[in-house]
């Protein structure tokens, strides 16, 4: 276990596409673990993807379980390795924040339900219907797998993005 430091905006790292897992040995095991133990340690964060942590590599961990806005739906702890989403519905705009960018929020629009497939942990292949918040949070992190931040998405950085008050 590991708590691992969080890049931060503008980090080149956050810009760049990340590769698919090919095996799922003990390294691709210990970076799960990294970013569980970074979530967590964070107290609200809902979901980090290993870039953020220095890896470009398709993994992310999405737990919203714990957060007001997700804990009525949720499917618990996710850990998503090479996510794909298979079909999206509808449209939904959220504030969203990040670790990564840590002094500002923005307002995104996004499907607001998705059918996400994954390989999990242990290397099984799943498929989930997920919406709301949950669906939210799983397509903010696997923007990151693509090079993708919350600014690259909203319509207007004058109207669209907020400083948090601090
Ligand atoms: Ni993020």
């Amino acid at each position: 276990m590991a708590l691992r430091e969080i890049r931060l905006y503008p980090d080149p790292i956050l810009k760049t596409p990340c590769t698919a897992v090919q095996e799922l040995d003990g390294e691709v095991d210990a970076l799960v673990q990294d970013l569980i133990d970074t979530m967590l340690e964070s107290g609200h964060s809902v979901g980090v993807a290993a870039p953020q942590i220095g890896v470009p590599r398709r993994v992310v961990v999405v737990d919203v379980s714990k957060s007001k806005l997700g804990k009525n739906q949720n499917h618990g702890l996710l850990v998503l390795i090479n996510p794909e989403i298979m079909e999206s519905h509808g449209g939904k705009t959220m504030r969203e924040g990040c670790m990564s960018v840590p002094d500002y929020t923005g307002n995104v629009s996004r499907p607001e339900s998705i059918v996400l497939q994954f390989l999990d942990r242990e290397g099984k292949q799943r498929v989930i219907q997920t919406e709301g918040f949950e669906a939210v949070a799983i397509q903010h992190e696997l923007d990151h797998l693509d090079g993708l931040l919350f600014l690259d998405r909203v319509s207007s950085l004058k109207t669209d993005v907020f400083r948090r008050k601090s």
